[in-house]
């Protein structure tokens, strides 16, 4: 477990999301697998998910979240010097995907890197962007949760591909004097990793025999235990860490993986429903961009303000968590 409690010197400045335009509803769903509406909605709170184009993939994803975010703020991206891209599923290995970002929006050479941290991939990277920016070497980084799961999904097994969907996030965060990430948190359970799995080279992890098809594996019931047990611990950590209590939370915005998960995290914590922000309900589980589409249905509805204090939390594949406390800066 890894806590900090540093002077920020980070500011969220830009924001911007995409999804894809093809909708997959539960009723879609009942026509590809034996399942019904009823058990998805009750199981999980999904209604609908987007699925991308054939010739869509991440780094398009990608793109166009970027391309979303500067129709929508005045953002200058000429002098980002750093780009990290949080995905599971990238076009290719290499080039990385944060490369082509660089390339695509004509950045000057700087650094760009992908990170995998599966459905903790977003804030994931808000951590390490706000690492660059305290040592003070990098002042702009564009960040991006992005992947395309519909094209690493096994759509003959019902217990997994009526979960997931495909979408993005991008957010530019600056150094700044005052900044507004006030608190980071980090755990792993790698020891549980193989309940949750998309193979690559490997047959096996650490005497796990695993599928080798390239698609999302799980085991829900052990990944569901998990998640109940190890978020509340998290937000409890963090929370103590900063000096803050739970009542302080303007907004919760768990990875949105299932409402019931976050239904007993909320129960286990004390932390208000009505006080999450959550996209599974229109897109399924997105991995790394669930949390800013999570982000993105406030700031449209006009629920989230600047100055909210807001808990994000990433867990996922590996077993792995990632959290952070921000205050809202747009
Ligand atoms: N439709 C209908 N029935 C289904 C089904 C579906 N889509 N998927 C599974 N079932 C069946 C199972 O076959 C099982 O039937 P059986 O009792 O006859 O064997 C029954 O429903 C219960 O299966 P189980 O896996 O125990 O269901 P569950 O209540 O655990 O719900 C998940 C399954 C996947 C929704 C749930 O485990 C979950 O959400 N886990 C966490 C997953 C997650 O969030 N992962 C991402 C983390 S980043």
């Amino acid at each position: 477990m890894t806590l900090s409690a540093l002077k920020s010197q980070t500011k969220l400045t830009a924001f911007g999301v995409y999804v894809p335009d093809r909708i997959l509803t539960n009723n879609d769903m009942e026509k590809l697998v034996d399942t019904s509406d009823e058990w998805i909605v009750q199981r999980t709170g999904i209604r609908e998910r987007r699925i991308s184009a054939d010739d869509e993939y991440c780094s398009d994803l990608c793109y166009a979240a970027v391309a979303n975010m500067q129709a929508r703020y005045a953002v200058n991206l000429a002098d980002v010097d750093y780009i990290i891209v949080a995905t599971s599923t990238p076009d290719t290995f290499f080039p990385s995907m944060a490369a082509r970002v660089q390339a695509k929006f004509g950045i000057r050479s700087c650094g760009a890197l992908d990170i995998q941290a599966a459905c903790a991939g977003f804030v994931a990277a808000l951590q390490l962007a706000n690492g660059l920016l305290l040592t003070g070497v990098h002042r702009k980084i564009l960040i991006i949760g992005a992947d395309a799961l519909s094209k690493a999904t096994d759509y003959t097994d019902r217990s997994t591909c009526i979960l997931f969907g495909d979408g993005a996030g991008a957010a530019l965060l600056e150094w700044t004097e005052d900044g507004t990430l006030l608190g980071s948190y980090t755990a792993t359970s790698g020891a549980s990793g193989h309940h949750l799995y998309r193979s690559s080279l490997s047959a096996d992890i650490d005497g796990h025999p695993i599928q080798t098809t390239g698609k999302i594996v799980q085991d829900g019931r052990e990944v569901y235990k998990w998640a109940v047990t190890q978020v509340p611990k998290g937000i409890t950590a963090l929370l103590e860490n900063n000096g803050r209590t739970t009542e302080e939370i303007d907004w919760f915005v768990p990875h949105s993986a299932n409402m019931r998960i976050v239904e007993s995290v909320c129960e286990r914590t004390g932390i208000p429903l009505e006080k999450t922000l959550a996209s599974m309900e229109l897109f399924g589980n997105t991995s790394a961009a669930s949390i800013p589409l999570a982000l993105d249905l406030a700031i449209r509805d006009g629920r989230i303000n600047k100055g909210d204090l807001c808990l994000l939390y990433g867990f996922g594949g590996g077993l792995t968590e990632a959290a952070v406390l921000l205050e809202w800066s747009l």
